[in-house]
């Protein structure tokens, strides 16, 4: 008799397990996305939490080790290629906690950065504060309240002050980006789902591009354990790269030459930003996000007048032409 109730609690128990993951996907909100290129901003597929597992993970060309946990602490995150870049600020290795993850576990040691953030190598040292400083004060947010990332940025700078985001502009600064991101047009892509503000393949089906740039890894695991020399590949519809380039060269009044403000092949120009060979979702996104006003600092008015008739697809276009081009 006691045996007899012990399996039947125990299969009750497995059967809390199982049916978990099922309730919390069922009873997670379907998000309505936003804006009008959902593509850029992808809103998360529920994931649960994979176990404990004490096993020790490594990546090509490093010597180094860590379990999953280890590549997951976003206060000492890995640093798998200690040799690609120079000694980092504590505040890019380890942030501030509890408020402040490290800079190096979003935008990797090396400043390379993944599609949900920014890459920040080579970038300005005055542009990175200033940009951090816009989202303390107000006057950078994102156009998808319900895109996680970017509220990270935002509630981390929120809790920075300007002394101690100086030496991780300084680091990032001195940077070199190397390419990162292989443009390829195509009709069909993989089927992806968005996970932790990224599209990862979602099986082995394909399924037609239409009018979205899919962003993904080249190597899911290595991604996903923060090699920050394992890029990206994005899926641009066939067409996309040469319509790009006769919108940025401004063969038309639809906008303003991009090469007055970011330099010869769009390689940056003082403070302003690089656009060559940067991750087409982030060029995307923030072409969005100062045409709908969510960005909106003091640099920001350079852009107002660039974007403000460029269409949905015109932005798909120009990220899709400015991620081909070598930085
Ligand atoms: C938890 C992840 C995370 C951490 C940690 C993080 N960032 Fe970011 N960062 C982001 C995301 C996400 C974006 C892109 C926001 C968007 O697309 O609107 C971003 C964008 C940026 C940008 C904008 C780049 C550009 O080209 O305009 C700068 C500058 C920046 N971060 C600096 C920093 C600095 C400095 C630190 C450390 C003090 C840091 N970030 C830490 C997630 C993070
Ligand atoms: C009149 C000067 C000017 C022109 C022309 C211009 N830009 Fe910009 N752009 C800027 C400035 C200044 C910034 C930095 C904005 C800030 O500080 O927030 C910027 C920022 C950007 C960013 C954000 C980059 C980042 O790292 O976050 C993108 C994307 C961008 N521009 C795309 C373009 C494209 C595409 C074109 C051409 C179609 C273009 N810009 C033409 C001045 C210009």
């Amino acid at each position: 008799m006691k045996l007899i109730r012990y399996s039947v609690l125990a299969a009750a128990a497995v059967t809390v397990i199982y049916l978990a993951p099922v309730r919390t996907a069922a009873q997670a909100p379907v998000l309505t996305p936003a804006t009008g290129i959902p593509w850029a901003y992808p809103l998360n597929t529920p994931v649960t939490a994979a176990a404990p597992d004490p096993t020790i993970l490594h990546v090509p060309n490093s010597k180094a080790g860590f379990t999953r946990a280890q590549v997951t602490d976003g206060f000492n995150p890995p640093d798998w290629h200690p040799e690609g870049h120079q000694a980092m600020p504590n505040i890019v290795s380890k942030g501030r906690a509890p408020d402040m993850r490290a800079c190096g576990y979003c935008h990797l040691p090396n400043g390379q950065g993944r599609p949900e953030n920014s890459s920040l190598a080579g970038l300005s040292a005055a542009y990175i504060e200033q940009q951090v400083n816009d989202w303390r004060d107000g006057l950078r947010t994102s156009s998808e309240p319900n895109m996680g990332p970017p509220l990270n940025m935002l509630n981390l700078s929120k809790a920075s002050n300007v002394e101690e985001v100086k030496p991780a502009a300084e680091y990032f600064s001195k940077l070199t980006y190397k390419p990162w991101v292989r443009v390829v047009e195509a009709t069909m892509v993989p089927k992806t789902k968005a996970v932790i503000g990224m599209w990862v393949p979602d099986g082995k089906e394909m399924e037609p591009i239409g009018m979205r740039i899919i962003e993904t890894p080249e190597d899911l695991e290595r991604t996903e354990v923060r090699d920050d020399t394992s890029g990206f590949v994005a899926y641009v519809p066939p067409g996309s790269v040469e319509k790009g380039k006769a919108l940025a060269a401004s063969k038309n009044t639809t906008t303003v030459q991009c090469s007055i403000c970011h330099g010869a092949d769009l390689k940056g120009k003082g403070d302003v930003p690089a656009l060559a060979g940067r991750s087409p979702s982030y060029i995307a996104r923030q072409m969005n996000d100062f045409k709908t006003g969510a960005r909106h600092g003091k640099g920001a008015a350079g852009m107002k007048g660039v974007v403000a008739k460029l269409s949905n697809e015109d932005m798909l276009y120009i990220s899709a032409y400015t991620a081909s081009l070598k930085p």
